[in-house]
C-alpha cells in the first residue's frame, strides 16, 4: 500500500453540515420528521435495552457543554451538544453538535456526523411524537413560545405529525418572530404573530415553549394555561433553567424521558425528588396512560435525552448507504500489521523526506 493512503479499515463515513442540508432537503424536511419520528418512537418502545446514563454536563457561568451517550448492545451512540443562551450576541449559535455512532463489537466508529442541524430536527420530532399520545384529539392550533432556531422545526413537525395547521408565535425579540414568520410562510402552516406570551396562548391547544436563558424564568404563569392544554416545554433543560411557574407543575400530569436526567435538568429541578412523573416509554408501549380526559392539563417535561441522538444516528446511517451525501474520513490509524503502529508511524517519515 502507498505509505500516505489510508487503509482501507481508516476510512469513517462523515457527514458534514453541507451534506446534512442535501440529505434532509432531498428527502424533504416534513418527511425526514415524520420518518425520525418513527425511529425515536421504535427506540423508545425498546426503552428497557438501552444503557442510560444522565448526560456529563459541565457548567460554566454562560452554558453547558454536554456529552450524550447511550448503546442497545449492537451499537454505541454519542452527542456532544453545548447550550450557550448569549452566544447569538456573537454570531454564534445557542446549541451546536457533532455525534458519532460505533460498533460495539469492534469498537469502530461508523459514523462521524454534524449534529445542529439533526438535532433541531431530532427535538422537533421527539416533541410530536410524545404529543401524540398526550394533546388534546383534533387540536388545531399551538402557541410557539421562543421563535429562534429551534422553532420551525418544533412547528413544523407538530404540522406534519400532530396535524395542526395554525401557530401563534411570541419572542421577546420581534426580529426572532418576524424571522419564524417569514420562513414559515407558504409551508402549509396559518402564522399568528401575537405581542406577548398571554396572547400567544389564546385558544391553543399546545403550548410549546422554547426559550433559552440561564434562569430561572417563568415564561408561563398559572393563569395562562386553561384546562385540557398540552404543554411542550423544551427550553427548561439545565440546572437553573426552567420556564414554567411551578403552579403549572402542580396541576398538570407530567411526562418525562429518563426521570434521574429531568429531575436535575427539567421543569421539575423546582418540585420535590418524589414528586409524581411518567416516563413516556411507558405510555409508548401501553404499560401506563397518556392523555386520560379533556380537563387534564398534560406537560412534557422535555430535556433530551441520548436515545433520541442515538435514533437520529442510526437514521442518517440507514439514510447514507449507497448515497454521495458523506465523505470518508481518514479517522483511525490502519497499520498493515495492527500491532505495528510505531512502525506505520516510522515508515511514513521516509516517504516525507522523499517528498
Ligand atoms: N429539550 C431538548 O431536547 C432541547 C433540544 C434543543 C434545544 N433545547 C433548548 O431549547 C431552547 C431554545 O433553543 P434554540 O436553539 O431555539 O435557541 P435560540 O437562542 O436560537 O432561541 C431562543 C429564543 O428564545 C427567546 N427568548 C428568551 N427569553 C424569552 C422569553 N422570556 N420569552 C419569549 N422568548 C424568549 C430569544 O429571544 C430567542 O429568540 C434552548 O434553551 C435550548 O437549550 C432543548
Amino acid at each position: 500500500m502507498n505509505a500516505s493512503q489510508p487503509g482501507p479499515m481508516s476510512l469513517v463515513p462523515f457527514v458534514s453540515v453541507d451534506d446534512m442540508m442535501r440529505l434532509v432537503l432531498g428527502i424533504g424536511v416534513e418527511t425526514v420528521l415524520t420518518e425520525l419520528g418513527g425511529y425515536i418512537e421504535e427506540d423508545f418502545r425498546r426503552w428497557e435495552s438501552f444503557d442510560k446514563t444522565p448526560r456529563v454536563a459541565a457548567h460554566s457561568d454562560e452554558g453547558v457543554i454536554e456529552l450524550m451517550p447511550t448503546s442497545d448492545g449492537k451499537a454505541y451512540g454519542f452527542k456532544y451538544v453545548n447550550g450557550h443562551p448569549k452566544n447569538f450576541q456573537g454570531g454564534r449559535q445557542t446549541v451546536t453538535a457533532f455525534g458519532v455512532l460505533a460498533d460495539v463489537d469492534t469498537g469502530y466508529p461508523v459514523l462521524l456526523t454534524e449534529m445542529t442541524i439533526l438535532t433541531a430536527l431530532r427535538t422537533a420530532a421527539t416533541s410530536a411524537v410524545v404529543a401524540k399520545y398526550l394533546a388534546p384529539k383534533g387540536g388545531r392550533t399551538m402557541a410557539m413560545i421562543g421563535n429562534g432556531a429551534q422553532s420551525e422545526f418544533q412547528c413544523l413537525a407538530f404540522k406534519t405529525i400532530c396535524g395542526i395547521d395554525t401557530v401563534r408565535l411570541y419572542d421577546i425579540d420581534p426580529q426572532a418572530t418576524a424571522k419564524a414568520a417569514r420562513n414559515l410562510a407558504g409551508k402549509g402552516l396559518t402564522v399568528i404573530p401575537c405581542a406577548s406570551a398571554q396572547e400567544a396562548v389564546q385558544g391553543a391547544e399546545i403550548i410549546t415553549t422554547c426559550t433559552a436563558d440561564k434562569q430561572y424564568a417563568t415564561i408561563l404563569t398559572d393563569n395562562m394555561v386553561g384546562a385540557g392544554v398540552h404543554i411542550n416545554a423544551i427550553g427548561g433543560d439545565c440546572p437553573g433553567k426552567t420556564e414554567l411557574h411551578k403552579d403549572i407543575l402542580l396541576r398538570s400530569d407530567v411526562f418525562v424521558e429518563y426521570p434521574p436526567q429531568t429531575r436535575i435538568e427539567g421543569e421539575i429541578q423546582q418540585m420535590p425528588e418524589d414528586f409524581p412523573v411518567t416516563e413516556i416509554w411507558r405510555v409508548m408501549t401501553g404499560q401506563a396512560p397518556g392523555r386520560t380526559d379533556d380537563r387534564q392539563i398534560t406537560l412534557f417535561d422535555s430535556v433530551g435525552f441520548a436515545t433520541e441522538d442515538f435514533s437520529a444516528l442510526r437514521y442518517v446511517h440507514d439514510k447514507i448507504r449507497g448515497t454521495n451525501l458523506y465523505q470518508n474520513l481518514d479517522l483511525l490509524a490502519d497499520p498493515d500489521d495492527p500491532r505495528d503502529l510505531f512502525g506505520m508511524l516510522d515508515r511514513r517519515s521516509a516517504s516525507l523526506k522523499v517528498a
